[in-house]
């Protein structure tokens, strides 16, 4: 008997049946929710990114890398405004061969008349080899899985920002940089997250994977009307993290701080439209420089307003351009784990499988 949704989305939120779910042959098929890749698949993962960022290098490398996804073809539907993510999920795909489609004008499909989102997948699902989708409806991405995972021509679905809750993808390039600028070191790192944390489903993701590192410690700098919500903080409070609360950006800063985590002010979910910006309390003004060492990490999910200003450019630590470039080598991997041809990248890197 085939799941209901009502069912599917109860497995998806309790962590013991949730890989069953979202996984398949041994891979990951459905990537909704970043809590859904435990500290080996992370290894995994980047290793496979290296390993793509290696062979992308030499003539030859990029042309192998070429040949791996030859005659896939990826969907990108996008209901809501990317700059970063829909084109390095684009740029990721081509890198593996793979052709990229972009489906932006949601309002010239036909969900614009009423189609269901079953419909669509399945529809979809005939034309192109995976999904990657961006929604304002947080159910969105996992009715997409389920109907995938429920019709005769299963197709991965990526979600690429769902709601105010989750964005994996984007979870995962911020470990990976983070990865790489502590050398593989995550573990005992004290990370502040700055502003909209309840709304904002970047750091929300990266939180959620923090307690698969050892002693990693967390504060949040937020305004009391954007603090997540209680299942946020349960859900992190079983991977044994108690993240301090901060009225500031100001308290929450230190020579112990290892990484700033800036985020922009969700406004589009506001109904009354004020001017964009974030409050003061809340900006990384030039003056706090002071208070953290130079190799504090600076990153930001991006698009940034007025709370992360260019004085911070020349700051060491400064790491939001890393970022925009790992999220092609980590969509990437991800698009390999996906397809099950990660491990043939990593052995002709010369990585072993
Ligand atoms: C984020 C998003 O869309 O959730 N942007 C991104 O994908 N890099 C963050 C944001 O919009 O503030």
């Amino acid at each position: 008997m085939p799941l209901t949704f009502d069912e599917f989305q109860e497995r998806l939120r309790a962590a013991e049946s949730r890989r069953e779910l979202l996984w398949s042959e041994g891979r990951p098929r459905y990537v909704l929710l970043s809590q859904l890749f435990e500290r080996s698949d992370l290894d995994r993962l980047f290793a496979t990114a290296d390993a793509i960022q290696r062979l992308d290098f030499t003539e030859e490398g990029a042309a192998f890398l070429r040949s791996t996804l030859r005659r896939k073809r990826v969907v990108n539907l996008f209901a809501q405004p990317s700059t970063r993510t829909c084109e390095s999920f684009v740029a990721a795909a081509e890198k593996l061969g793979a052709s990229a489609r972009v489906l932006s004008d949601v309002d010239a499909t036909s969900l614009a008349k009423g189609e269901s989102v079953e419909d669509t997948l399945r529809t979809l699902a005939c034309f192109y080899d995976a999904l990657v989708v961006r929604h304002p409806d947080e159910s969105f991405a996992a009715r997409a899985a389920w109907a995938s995972a429920a019709s005769d021509r299963p197709i991965p679905v990526i979600s690429a920002g769902s709601g105010r809750s989750e964005h994996p993808s984007q979870a995962l390039l911020d470990l990976y940089t983070f990865h790489h600028a502590w050398r593989g070191r995550l573990e005992g790192r004290r990370i502040v997250l700055v502003g909209d944390i309840g709304r904002n489903r970047a750091a929300r993701s990266l939180a959620l994977l923090l307690p698969r590192f050892d002693r990693v410690s967390l504060d949040i700098a937020c305004h009391p009307d954007h603090r997540p919500e209680p299942e946020f903080l349960e859900a992190l409070e079983e991977g044994g993290i108690e993240p301090s609360f901060h009225a500031s950006i100001e308290d929450a800063l230190s020579e112990s701080v290892d990484a700033i985590y800036v985020t922009r002010l969700q406004q589009e979910w506001d109904t009354d439209g004020g001017p964009l910006g974030t409050a003061e309390a809340f900006v990384l003004r030039p003056e706090l420089r002071a208070k953290v060492r130079p190799d504090c990490l600076v990153l930001h999910p991006l698009p940034r307003v007025n709370e992360l200003p260019d004085d911070w450019a020349d700051h060491p630590g400064f790491l939001i351009w890393s970022q925009v470039r790992n999220g092609v080598w980590v969509r990437a991997a991800l698009l390999a784990t996906v397809f099950g041809v990660d491990a043939v990248i990593r052995s002709q890197a010369g990585d072993g499988p």
